[in-house]
């Protein structure tokens, strides 16, 4: 039951206190019944509002999923987080933002959102597609393949245009689920699996599982592509810092930053073949010219994001943090730093 429902109740009662409150003074006793049954009302009103509001605080405060099924979510130095799951990044608005921006560098770094020679496809899956952005561009550029963007997380565009499902593409879908349970589509589903930035969500022992699922839901002939950046390089002391405090971090969740780099190996070991893996250097800072700069404003806002699991963890201090990062956003603004995210792009073929 929606909270708002107490409180019309509650407000409906109060009325009818008013109501009877005048008749009386008028002298109308009938009125009494209404001002008993506004009291009655106000009362069960307050208690309704108050049962939903723990239900409601409840529902945000346990791991795992609600009875909704939708996520849950846990506050870390102000930023949203979902709980239960290895991801480090926040789940809000400010972090989608970041997303949907980042996604136009990365598109415009790679000249394109694909580098898998895809023809003609009838079905494509985006797996942690974050904003759903990647997946509903893909679908405009093949209308007549029905395309799936699955996250844990449904994107805001899917929540905002609930019932105007006319505003989105009309063949793209969300589909909510966790790559780490499994992905919840049949064998051979998709001619082209994508999966991009889930490197800070795979824990090292994982990956293995999660590709065979990619491949799994690929049909033979199909395409896996897989787009990943280990730790930004070259980018001096304080960038480096940053790296091994969210390395710190990271290790105790099992998640190896370098495993953004061996895709590629895990795809041909898995009996892909036509494996292609390439290791594209996008620059960050202002030595990179445009895509420099637009690279060096998506990564200080994603530090920005991980200080308040850095410093809960007790990695860092916010005084300490303050000063590496300023000197961080000093070294992206210097032209002699060549500071560089190396991103590995890797795709294959599954055998027919
Ligand atoms: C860095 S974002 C990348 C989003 C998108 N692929 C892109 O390139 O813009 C990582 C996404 O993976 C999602 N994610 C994290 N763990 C996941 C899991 N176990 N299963 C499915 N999605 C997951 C997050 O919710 C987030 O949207």
């Amino acid at each position: 039951m929606r909270q708002w429902f107490g409180l019309v109740i509650a407000a409906l009662g109060i009325v009818l206190i008013g109501v009877s409150a005048v008749a009386l003074s008028q002298g109308i006793l009938s009125f009494t019944v209404v001002g008993v049954v506004g009291v009655l009302a106000a009362l069960i009103g307050v208690i309704l509002w108050v049962v939903d509001r723990r239900k409601a605080k409840a529902r945000s405060s346990v791991g795992g999923m609600n009875s909704q099924g939708g996520v849950l979510t846990t506050a870390v130095g102000g930023r949203t987080h979902v709980r239960g799951i290895p991801y480090i990044l926040p789940r809000d608005l400010e972090e989608m933002n970041r997303l949907d921006f980042q996604h136009y560098v990365l598109r415009q770094a790679f000249r394109g959102n694909f580098l898998a020679p895809i023809e003609n496809p009838s079905a494509i899956l985006d797996v942690g597609t974050g904003t759903g952005r990647w997946a509903r561009e893909v679908a405009t550029v093949f209308p007549s393949a029905n395309v799936i963007g699955l996250d844990l997380n449904t994107p805001p565009m899917d929540e905002q245009t609930q019932g105007k499902e006319d505003a989105l593409p009309p063949n793209y879908a969300f589909v909510p689920g966790n790559i780490l349970e499994g992905l919840p589509f049949a064998d051979a589903s998709f001619d082209f699996t994508h999966m991009r930035l889930l490197v800070l969500a795979l824990p090292h022992d994982r990956w293995p599982y999660v590709v065979s699922e990619l491949i799994r839901v690929t049909r033979p002939g199909g395409w896996v592509e897989s787009v990943e950046v280990p730790a930004d390089e070259g980018g001096g002391p304080a960038v480096d810092q940053v790296m091994s405090w969210v390395a710190a971090m990271l290790q105790r969740r099992g998640i190896d930053l370098a495993d953004g780099a061996r895709v590629g190996a895990l795809l041909k070991s898995q009996g892909l073949v036509n494996v292609y893996s390439r290791r594209v250097e996008v620059p960050i800072g202002v030595h990179g010219g445009r895509v420099g700069k637009l690279m060096a404003a998506d990564i200080l806002n994603a530090m920005q994001a991980l200080r308040g699991p850095l410093e809960s963890l007790g990695l860092t201090t916010a005084t300490e943090f303050d000063q590496v990062f300023a000197e961080a956003k000093r070294a992206f603004e210097s032209p002699r730093v060549r500071c560089v995210a190396p991103f590995y792009v890797s795709y294959g073929q599954r055998p027919n």
